[in-house]
């Protein structure tokens, strides 16, 4: 996607040198475009656990180059594994971390040392060419959900939680590629953005994606949506996801549950949409088998923003003592969600509806 006229993607490897890699500082946005150089796999892992990187897809290929990091001057087996296990300890939720740490090892063990760091830079690229490919396709068919609502001339009104556009992936976004695309062809989209307590994921990067890329935009407070839902402004509620399990049950960030119940009381439909690589096929029920991170108690005490002065700072909203609690995901149970928008289209949240367009995960039970 492009920022003031330039085409951007999330990661990218260093053009002059060749193997560094670049990130956008996402804790500095939207009051500050910094980019990061990263060239050691410690440097990644703390980038992901500060979530500097963050967004399922994104943190997966970010991790493989942070693996690819660690092979340039040893890739012994024991650099390998051990570099590999530090990176996908980084967050636990999002099972495209794990996936892409686990293609790399698939790719790299065979390998003799001399040859891993330049099979790994390959795959680790090849991973995000496809992440851009698929959530591209998602964007596809996702429009045709928009149109439909749009038929008309009609205004279509949708509710997204936290982020899931171009910078939580390589490019494009998984809930809000739809929507780009819907406003490019002309549609009229109107998006209202959670703020998405306690890191306002959506306040802070959802609003800017969508302010940089012209998207009309309002941000509520996260306790909004129900209202609004109940007096016929919200026509669809698309979300990402960090990881679905194979009957269809979706972690997302915190807060997204109570949306898709309120989205169920007022039939408004609920759609999660997630490139293949989300899918943890290992799993079948999601609220008591998919790991929930939980982060620092700093996160619900404090806000960031920027202050009069201009300086990006964070500032205390509770009584000193009280005790904060911060699980960062929760799972939306299946029979709440209307549908899955994937790259080979869309289906009902089950397993036979996942079956339908991947036969092949199928196979691998
Ligand atoms: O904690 P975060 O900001 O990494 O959480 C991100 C989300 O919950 C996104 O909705 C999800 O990863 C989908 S990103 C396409």
């Amino acid at each position: 996607m492009k920022i003031n006229g330039t085409p951007y993607r999330s990661v990218w490897v260093d053009e002059k040198d060749g193997w560094s890699i670049h990130i956008f500082d996402q804790t500095r946005l939207p009051f500050a475009l910094d980019i990061l150089t990263l060239v050691t796999p410690d440097e990644v892992a703390h980038a992901i656990r500060t979530m500097q990187v963050r967004g399922a897809p994104l943190i997966g290929a970010v991790a493989a180059y942070g693996l690819a990091l660690g092979l340039r001057n040893a890739a012994d087996d024991t650099t390998l594994e051990q570099t590999a296990a530090m990176l996908a300890a980084t967050r636990p939720t999002a099972i495209n971390l794990r996936w892409a740490i686990e293609r790399m090892l698939t790719r790299l063990r065979p390998l003799t040392p001399t040859d891993r760091a330049a099979a790994a830079y390959a795959e680790a690229g090849l991973i995000c060419d496809e992440d851009a490919a698929q959530n591209e396709a998602i964007g596809r068919h996702g429009l045709e959900l928009l149109r439909a609502l749009a038929a008309g001339g009609k205004r279509v009104n949708i509710l997204t939680h936290c982020n899931a556009g171009w910078i939580a992936t390589v490019d494009w976004g998984t809930a809000l590629a739809p929507i780009y695309m819907a406003h490019d062809e002309g549609l009229d989209v109107h998006v209202w953005v959670d703020e998405t307590r306690p890191r306002n994921q959506g306040a802070a990067l959802t609003a800017w994606e969508l302010g940089s890329h012209g998207v009309p935009h309002t941000v509520i407070a996260d306790n909004a949506g129900g209202h609004l839902m109940q007096h016929g402004q919200v026509d669809i509620v698309i979300v990402g996801t960090d990881r679905v399990t194979r009957s269809g049950d979706v972690a997302n960030k915190i807060g997204t549950y109570l949306k898709a119940l309120a989205a169920r009381d007022n039939d408004v439909p609920f759609w999660v949409a997630l490139p293949s690589t989300t899918i943890d096929w290992t799993v079948a029920d999601g609220i008591s088998e998919i790991p929930i991170e939980e982060r620092a108690a700093s996160e619900v005490t404090h806000v960031g923003g920027r202050d009069e002065a201009g300086n990006i700072t964070r500032v205390q909203i509770t009584p000193d003592g009280s005790g904060a609690a911060n699980p960062a995901f929760d799972v939306t149970p299946a029979r709440l969600v209307t549908g899955l928008i994937t790259e080979k289209g869309c289906c009902p949240a089950t397993q036979a509806g996942l079956l339908s367009l991947f036969p092949e995960f199928g196979k691998q039970e």
